[in-house]
């Protein structure tokens, strides 16, 4: 029996017991196309509170349109998604989702001139609670000065965003994603074009994140090593799911070498 076999039963024994988990993410059959060529197809996943799920796969597998197809950014094609019970297609629904998670795309690079502090920046994330035309008030920089605690970037709060390095404005960008106070976090490769220590730091900051809050975190990335030795479930995709379990089972190594060694 595989590990997502496994899983399987394993969420269907709890399922029959009172103090079920519901899973607060519910991906049923999804394909997502762009045109007509279809990126990812067949896509089943049920995530639950407080996992840390580690998605992983070679370029081009869909990993970042799995992720703005949960968050809503891409219409699939075919299927549902749920958060917290809630189906993103619905019309008006996304808008109340919007302030229970935070999500931090791909590629985010500040231009060096853009003309916003550090705390103007980490506020954007409050948008979706507070309103575009509502200026922040007392509380609003409280939250702000507590998530650039949390990324132990405080003391740059009043510096422009551009004079920040590329590890330092990433880490803002993950201040940006948690300042809302988020029940799920989603960040898509938040290390990629950053030196290896950096990286390293940033990813340990993630863990530390995940560890100290009921957070339910999602991440896309490359580091297998991190992966293996921090979450608690690894999804290996290559425009489908081909493999989801317990990253520190040796399955999980033979099928990142069967997919990215191929
Ligand atoms: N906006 C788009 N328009 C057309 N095709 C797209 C678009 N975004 C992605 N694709 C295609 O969909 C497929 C999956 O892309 P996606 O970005 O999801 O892969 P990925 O696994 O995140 O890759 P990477 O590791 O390089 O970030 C690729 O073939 C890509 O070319
Ligand atoms: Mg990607």
């Amino acid at each position: 029996m595989t590990s997502k076999e496994i899983n399987k039963v394993n969420n269907s024994t709890v399922a029959s017991s009172s103090k079920t988990p519901k899973p607060i993410i519910c991906v049923h059959d999804v394909v997502v196309a762009y045109q007509s060529n279809v990126a990812i197809f067949d896509i089943n996943l049920d995530i639950f509170r407080n996992e840390f799920v580690g998605i992983c796969g070679p370029n081009g597998s869909g990993k970042s349109t799995l992720l703005k197809s949960i968050i809503g950014a891409v219409d699939p094609l075919k299927g549902t998604v749920k958060i917290l019970g809630e189906d993103i297609l619905k019309k008006g629904s996304l808008h109340g989702l919007r302030k229970k998670f935070g999500y931090l795309p791909q590629k985010t690079e500040i231009d060096r001139n853009f003309p916003a502090l550090v705390k103007d920046v980490v506020g954007m994330g409050l948008y979706s609670t507070v309103g575009l035309f509502r200026s922040l008030n007392k509380k609003d920089y409280e939250r702000i000065d507590r998530a650039l605690e949390i990324v132990e970037l405080d003391q740059f709060k009043d510096r422009p965003i551009g004079h920040l390095s590329g590890g330092q404005q990433q880490k803002v960008m993950i201040a940006r994603g948690i300042v809302n106070e988020p029940e799920i976090l989603f960040l898509d490769e938040p290390t990629s074009a950053l030196d290896f220590k950096v990286a390293r730091n940033i990813m340990t900051l993630i863990r530390k994140i995940h560890e100290e809050t009921e957070l339910t975190i999602i991440l896309v990335s490359h580091d297998i090593d991190f992966i293996k030795n921090n979450c608690s479930r690894a999804v290996c995709m290559n425009r489908r799911i081909v493999w989801e379990g317990n990253p520190k089972d040796e399955e999980f190594d033979e099928v990142i070498n069967r997919v990215f060694l191929k």
